[in-house]
């Protein structure tokens, strides 16, 4: 296959437009639109600093260096990266690693921040998150610490990796739940409100194929590790749908994102953003207190209240029937019997939703499946 420019070799075919583009093409196509979008999002001047919320993945890393090549010292304008460690062993480490590297060699600066800060890590939570994704916390707690940084550093705005998947899920996503007001909140923010540092979506109309394929031809180093508590988001079932509507019919992402563009002034004028003020904790609130301050208390009450039961909890290892491998009878103080046998894979207990999960001869974890947040992270 060649491309329809130059006469190289192509190294993608572009279904939406028909075009066969080379490496070097394909990189100048994205290139122009994401410029126009940066234009069109946002006005800096010399003396300016922008930050970009960087996890380390293919579209942070591209929306990093994409910004970092627009502006950068050239005009006066300072590229700040800012990545969250939400506390996922595995899974943040190498990733934070990534970044610090490419700005360490690109004299970008690069600001690291915990959900340790806040006394919780995604891998305390999740187990606990029960009815609601564990995504929730984490998106909530990711936005706060990103916006504190970003107010610290002094930014004039935080640019986010997200892409025209992304987009087009969200529009989908907040459609058919009839979250209006949300939908009409749906970034890039144009309102400048205290302590919100206004987000911009370099990436916005680019899908994700191209920023995949965007690094790869362009040997931009992304980490590319899978969260552990992806397949629980409610996201990944809009996912299907909007590339099931792609599949059939190419460009849908590009029209699902254009009706909305169209219908956004229509909303805001409706809608418009209600003033925000300033929770204790500093974050920009609607009513007294922020969603990150009223998750945090949940999460840190289901966490101490597993660690309650975690004492409580007494579990007798014995041999089952299936050679080598032990199941464990668990009890509570108050005496209600979890479980009874395991057969070494995941089990649901007899008596509520809860189950256990064994591997060779050690219980794993036990997860809460209903209200009840008990935990035991053991042992024989
Ligand atoms: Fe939702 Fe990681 S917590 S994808
Ligand atoms: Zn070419
Ligand atoms: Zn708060």
């Amino acid at each position: 296959m060649k491309c329809d420019i130059c006469g190289g070799d192509a190294v993608t075919f572009i279904r939406y437009n028909g075009t066969h583009l080379c490496g070097r093409h394909f990189m100048r196509y994205v290139d122009r639109r994401v410029k126009k979008e940066i234009r069109k999002q946002i006005h800096v001047h010399a003396g300016d600093r922008i930050a970009v919320a960087v996890s380390g993945g293919k579209d942070s890393m591209l929306a990093l260096s994409m910004v970092s090549s627009v502006f950068g010292p050239r005009n006066g304008i300072e590229v700040h990266a800012i990545t969250i460690d939400e506390g996922i062993e595995g899974y943040r480490p190498p990733s934070v690693d990534i970044v610090r590297r490419y700005c360490g060699s690109n004299g970008i600066a690069f600001h690291l921040r915990s959900f340790s800060e806040l006394g919780v890590t995604m891998d305390g939570i999740a187990p606990l998150s029960g009815e609601s994704s564990p995504c929730t916390y984490c998106g909530v707690f990711r936005r706060r610490l990103m916006n504190d940084e970003a107010r610290k550093i002094g930014a004039k705005y935080l640019a986010t990796g997200h892409n025209l998947d992304d987009m087009a899920q969200s529009v989908m996503m907040n459609f058919v739940r009839g979250d209006v007001e949300r939908l009409a909140r749906l970034g890039p923010h144009e309102k400048v409100q205290p302590g919100l540092i206004p987000r911009f979506l370099p990436l916005r109309t680019i899908p994700e194929k191209e920023t995949l394929l965007y690094a790869l031809v362009s040997g931009l180093e992304f980490w590319d590790g899978e969260c552990p508590y992806w397949k629980e988001a409610l996201r990944n079932q809009y996912r299907d749908i909007v590339d099931d509507l792609e599949e059939r019919s190419p460009g849908s992402k590009f029209s699902i994102l254009s009706s909305y563009d169209a219908l956004r002034p229509m909303l805001y004028r409706e809608l418009p953003p209600s003033n925000l003020r300033l929770c204790a904790c500093g974050e920009p609130t609607v009513g007294n207190r922020c969603k990150s301050c009223e998750l945090l208390e949940e999460a840190r009450r289901k966490i101490s209240g597993a660690s309650r039961s975690q004492q409580r909890i007494r579990v007798d290892p014995f041999r089952a029937s299936v050679p080598g491998l032990f199941a464990y009878r668990a009890q509570f103080a108050d005496d209600q019997l979890l479980s009874d046998v395991g057969d070494g894979k995941d089990f649901h207990l007899v008596s509520c939703d809860h189950y256990l999960v064994l591997s060779g001869q050690r219980l794993l974890s036990y997860r809460p499946r209903c209200a009840c947040s008990y935990e035991i992270a053991i042992v024989e």
